[in-house]
């Protein structure tokens, strides 16, 4: 039987004008809504004690798990508000079925999409006011659900009692300044997966692996950084956060391939889709650093964009690295193939184009 998520409404909700003023200027990941879900999975019980409770601490022994080896995975969503008011989210299932991947790489339980699905549903039941009203800009709630160990045991073992939990945080642009392109640094000594490793899970480690990389970045004035495969150090995988993408010359739009170690973004599958809408021949194959440091000066690369739920689609400009760097081909604002399929993506999620793939889903 489906999980149910009994609610426990809290009775200090955050006033009206309170919620207002934090939507008109939401940010990124720093508000919370009033609500969060949970239900916990023991062996051999399964899901049970579905809950949304009040948005706040959570009580965890000093010994679970979680805390010391990093048994855990979380998903990035995003609700939005269409101009009659409903709100709607873009490829759950593909969500879903990514949270069922990294669940068994990370040896957690899987939730099943309608249990994912309905926890979604159960908390935005709650919480709906808190999807910033359509306006036009790309304000959304971002949806966060996770799930870790909380098995107190200092074992290293698959643990037998796990949470899941999912809270939102209402969300405008991830990188502030519009879309003026980031500067990305490319981290040759720091290395964020290796080969058959957990790069292609959502889980946590492989975020703490890649922050020496980004703050070695940080360090050099760029946004963020570039990881390059582990085996070879040759090859491009992707920011970390964020999937990367090159508009060529003759018209081809270039990913990495999906190798084991790269984030399998939602945001990156569809934009391959929506390729062919722009007369661009997607391709997904090795991409050595060299063919974009070249590329720039040789014209064959028009444009960089990275792409993720929480950043959309942002242009990439320069790329720099310990004694060299290689100049933007984005402009001010962007390219123009950029800017198109960021468009087209935001209009599909915000209801202004049709649908034909069905790719959205009322909440
Ligand atoms: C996303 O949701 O796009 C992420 O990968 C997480 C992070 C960059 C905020």
């Amino acid at each position: 039987a489906p999980l149910t998520f009994e609610v426990d409404r809290r009775a200090d909700v955050r006033p009206d004008a309170e919620r207002e003023a934090v939507l008109a200027n939401p940010g990124f990941g720093t508000h919370f809504t009033d609500h969060m879900v949970t239900a916990t999975w023991r062996k051999g019980e399964g899901w049970t004690e579905g809950k949304v409770t009040a948005y706040g601490p959570i009580t965890l022994m000093p010994s679970a798990a979680v805390l010391h080896y990093a048994q855990e995975i979380f998903e990035g969503m995003k609700a939005y508000r269409h101009e009659d008011g409903s709100i709607w989210t873009f490829r759950p299932e593909a969500n879903a079925a990514r949270m069922a991947r990294s669940a068994r790489r990370m040896t957690l339980p899987e939730l099943p999409e309608e249990d994912f699905l309905g926890s979604l549903r159960a908390l935005l039941e709650v919480d709906h006011a808190w999807v910033p009203p359509y306006d036009g800009s790309e304000k959304s709630l971002y949806l966060r659900p996770f799930m870790y160990a909380s098995e107190a045991f200092l074992g290293v073992r698959p643990a037998a009692e796990v949470t899941y939990s999912v809270i939102a945080s209402p969300a405008g642009a991830y990188f502030t300044g519009g879309l003026k392109p980031i500067r990305l640094w490319l981290s040759k000594d720091v290395s964020r997966a290796g080969r058959h490793g957990t790069g292609a899970a959502k889980c946590g480690g492989n975020y703490a692996s890649s922050l020496a990389g980004q703050l070695e970045g940080i360090e050099q004035g760029c946004d963020q950084a570039v990881f390059l495969d582990a085996e070879t150090e040759t090859n491009i995988e992707e920011l970390g956060g964020m999937n990367l993408f090159f508009v060529t010359r003759d018209d081809k739009l270039v990913t990495p391939a999906l190798t084991g170690s790269i984030l399998e973004g939602v945001t990156r599958d569809s934009v391959l889709e929506l390729a062919k809408d722009f007369g661009l021949t997607p391709e997904e194959r090795a991409i050595p650093v060299a063919e974009w440091i070249d590329g720039v000066s040789s014209g064959e690369v028009r444009e960089v964009f990275a792409c993720g739920t929480a950043a959309v689609i942002t242009p990439v400009g320069e790329l720099v690295w310990a004694g060299g760097s290689a100049p933007s081909t984005a402009g001010e604002g962007g390219g123009e193939v950029t800017r198109a399929i960021r468009q087209r993506l935001l209009d599909l999620q915000y209801g202004r184009a049709d649908d034909t793939r069905g790719w959205l889903t009322r909440l």
